[in-house]
């Protein structure tokens, strides 16, 4: 098989596979059967792919003609890097139009131009950072009142009705008005416009059979007209508010960056962007909420969970589930080669459940940490620039419901349609019933009272918690007491990894813990809490004060300390309390029957927390070094054997792993993993630190780092979503890659090799040692 090919044909079937890719590559038969029209795909796009996540994650389609993504790491570098993977193609039409249909369209003066979503660079990003003030956070807070009223007053026509199609009645309606009320188109052109758009998404993404193109044909051109009358008509307003009078004022003064071309297509393309893409996104969200009961109780309970929740429904069922690039030269993605010219399917539905990077990715769960990291809203430097007020509009449309209609139900046994098309994706109506007797307003006027009032952008951190009930507090050794944790109502907890942790919030207390009890019981969540009265007073508030009965609150599990179980053979170090993600690798890998070699060390037996289930366990694996036996871990001597193709996982105190490091400076990468249970250092001192320049080079912008800031929160500031975790250097996932400057790492995640190849840094704590960091942002 020549290299760079996504299959390798099974050397016994020369007679099968006589497909190949335009690059000369055999094409297995599953990607030989992919159908993005067919019933699968169009019902879950997601599932449709498992078999690609699983064994092909990059292949030829000849139906298609385009090579297809499916992995979040692929997707992402695709969606990255928009010089070697131009998005001109993003708005290009699937199905070619036949000539009837090119007729119509001329007659029309048709001309679609390239906007901002399929314009390659220096035009596309001059042109973004032009027009991109309208949808910066903080410009987006004055609409949230009206956007408000807009929701109730149709919540209004139906309340007492008891039966609704959801679709029908609000949810096409609301973006659209949303739209046009944020560009300044007057709302009488809505409804003509909203059936344009929809043949505009067929036109383009769809499948439409020769009689279709024709009536399609003439609702595009009929489109593409109306938007020159209302162009021409805000052209006489010159004060005019909204995003489209201010294209047409930096068309006036930099006629070169904006042109009248861009104008008049931008008009089409905008409400297509705005309006379908958010109204399927809130019909998927409401049929995936509804039918998990309990998550949507939960969001009625404490609404605050309401951003977390909608993110948790564009990964899910988001409503853009595939979007489009083109190779400017021959490149690799994911080892294989996509020739010059090659077109390629990006699945973010696919990607958004990827279980590398999503833990348990096809469990719904409105609590998990990093649902905000979907491809729902693209990557990279065409990141959707309309998402955050798309995540405003689905908020508040939720809120509403949850005060005002806490009790409907989805109706039973409905079917589901779907515009059959590669991209958007959502049901074209939602039934839903409840008993307008139960209404909670005709009880209490004051449910429509103190609207819950949201932060523009991701959702934040801190109100992403779980409520979980203490069920067990039981000592594990001297200062070491086991929690048990399990739902309030008793149902099922989220599947968890060996390494995984969960952080305990109580009030201003926040702390991590890792998982320690049998990853089969999903009732129960088990950590243990030493106390450290040496320690930031967390550990002495959860252990002196946690007991049965209590209501705590939790974020996670996460995992950050990942056991690889494809390696040969494992070494597991483990010093005190360490032992609890370690005892949860030495359970897997016993139970995956891998050979491994575990050591547990300790002041003494009696301060050795899980002693007794370590050595009935894994007693043939294990080492117990006990100091106060005078048998104290020899650390060169224990790693002396770690042969090629071994990993070592290790977690304990902070001397314990600096020596470990010391020691595995020079192994292979990979080979050595850590878990530290605590930053070194994380107060920023503005007396010690300077200021400096961080230039992004996706985005084309500089951003100035204050001395009293951490680079993280001058990136969030801008509105780039760069995830976080921890805050603190320990946990990995505010990762940027560097390409110029020092950089001054203070984490605790990147290896000596990664920091001294100066390519990435952690932006919640590491800084420039210079004036300036080029970061590939
Ligand atoms: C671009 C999705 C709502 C305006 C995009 C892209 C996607 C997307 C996938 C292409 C990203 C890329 O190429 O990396 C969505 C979804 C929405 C939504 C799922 C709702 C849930 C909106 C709204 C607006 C908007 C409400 C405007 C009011 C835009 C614009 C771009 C864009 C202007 C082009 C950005 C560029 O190329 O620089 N959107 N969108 N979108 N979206 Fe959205
Ligand atoms: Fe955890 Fe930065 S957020 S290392």
């Amino acid at each position: 098989m020549s290299e760079g090919c996504p299959f390798h044909q099974p050397a016994d079937a020369t007679s099968q596979a006589t497909m190949t890719s335009p690059t000369g590559c055999p094409v297995s038969r599953d990607a030989a059967a992919f159908d993005p029209f067919g019933a699968s795909y169009q019902l879950d796009p997601a599932e449709a792919l498992r078999w690609s996540r699983e064994q092909e994650p990059v292949f030829f389609s000849p139906k298609l003609g385009y090579w297809v993504v499916s992995r979040y790491d692929e997707v992402k570098a695709v969606f990255r890097d928009n010089l070697t993977f131009s998005p001109a193609i993003a708005l290009e039409k699937l199905t070619p139009a036949p000539p009837e249909a090119v007729k119509i369209l001329e007659s029309y003066g048709f001309a679609m131009r390239r906007t901002m979503v399929n314009e390659d660079e220096p035009d596309h990003m001059e042109r973004r950072r032009l027009l991109m003030d309208a949808f910066l956070p903080e410009n987006l807070e004055k609409h949230e009142a009206w956007v408000r009223e807009l929701v109730r007053s149709y919540m209004d026509h139906f309340i007492d009705k008891g039966r609704a199609d959801l679709v029908e009645e609000m949810f096409r309606e609301i973006p659209m008005t949303v739209a046009l009320r944020f560009l300044g188109v007057p709302s009488e052109d809505a409804k003509e416009l909203r059936k344009f758009s929809v043949a505009h998404t067929l036109n383009t993404w769809g499948r439409p059979s020769p009689e279709q193109q024709l009536k399609i044909a003439e609702d595009v051109g009929q489109f593409w007209q109306t938007a020159q009358a209302i162009l021409d008509r805000m052209r006489d307003e010159p004060t005019g508010e909204g995003w489209m009078y201010d294209s047409i004022r930096m068309h006036h003064q930099h006629p070169d960056v904006v042109p009248e071309s861009y104008l008049r297509s931008m008009m089409m393309a905008i409400l297509v962007a705005a309006h379908e893409t958010t109204a399927f996104a809130t019909t998927n969200a409401f049929r995936i909420l509804l039918s998990n009961r309990a998550s949507w109780n939960d969001i009625c309970e404490n609404p605050t969970l309401i951003p977390s929740a909608i993110e948790e429904c564009l990964r899910a069922a988001g409503s853009v589930v595939a979007w489009r690039r083109i190779a400017t030269e021959d490149a690799d993605v994911g080892g294989v080669t996509i020739p010059k010219g090659g077109k390629l399917l990006l699945v973010q539905a696919s990607a958004n459940r990827d279980p590398r990077h999503f833990e348990n990715p096809d469990e719904f769960d409105i609590y998990r940490h990093n649902s905000a990291e979907h491809f729902t809203f693209g990557y990279g430097a065409h990141q959707c620039m309309g998402k955050n007020i798309a995540r405003m509009e689905m908020r508040i449309i939720l809120d509403e419901f949850v005060r005002r209609l806490p009790h409907i139900h989805l109706v039973e046994d409905q079917a589901f349609e779907y515009l059959p098309n590669t991209s958007f994706r959502g049901p074209t109506s939602l039934w839903v019933k409840w008993d307008p007797e139960q209404n909670p307003e005709r009880r209490n006027r004051g449910v429509l009272e103190n609207p819950t009032h949201f932060h523009i952008g991701a959702p934040i951190k801190e109100d992403i918690v779980r409520r979980v009930l203490v069920a067990e507090v039981a000592r594990e050794a001297e200062e070491v007491v086991r929690v048990d944790l399990v739902d309030p109502y008793g149902r099922e907890l989220p599947d968890w990894s060996p390494g995984s942790h969960i952080e305990l919030v109580s009030g201003e207390w926040r702390r991590y813990y890792s998982l320690c009890g049998k990853r089969n019981d999903r009732h129960r969540l088990s950590i243990a809490i030493l106390r450290e009265p040496s320690g930031r007073g967390g550990s002495l508030h959860f252990h002196g004060t946690i007991k049965p009965g209590d209501v705590l609150h939790i974020a996670g599990p996460k995992n950050h300390f990942h056991l690889d179980e494809t390696a040969e053979r494992y070494t597991l170090i483990a010093g005190g309390i360490g032992i609890t993600p370690i005892l949860t690798m030495a359970d897997q890998l016993k139970a995956l029957g891998k050979p491994y070699t575990l050591h547990y060390c300790g002041a003494g037996r009696r301060t050795m927390a899980f002693l007794e289930r370590v050595e009935r366990d894994h007693s043939e694996a294990l080492t117990v070094h006990a100091s106060d036996e005078g048998c104290r871990l020899d650390i060169s001597t224990a790693l002396s054997s770690v042969a090629e193709g071994e990993q070592v996982y290790c977690c304990g105190p902070e001397r314990m792993l600096e020596a470990i490091e010391l020691l595995a400076q020079n192994w292979p990468e990979g080979t050595l993993h850590v878990e530290h249970f605590s930053a070194r250092s994380n107060i920023l001192d503005p007396e010690k630190e300077h200021a400096f320049e961080a230039v992004l080079t996706d985005s084309n912008v500089t951003l100035q780092v204050g001395n009293d800031q951490t680079l993280l929160e001058a990136l969030t500031a801008f509105g780039v979503d760069v995830p976080s975790d921890c805050c603190e250097g320990l946990c990995g996932t505010c990762e940027v890659a560097v390409a110029e400057g020092d950089i001054d790492h203070r984490d605790l995640v990147l290896s000596r090799a990664e920091r001294f190849a100066g390519d990435r840094m952690m932006a919640c704590c590491s800084r420039a040692k210079g004036d300036r960091l080029v970061l590939a942002l």
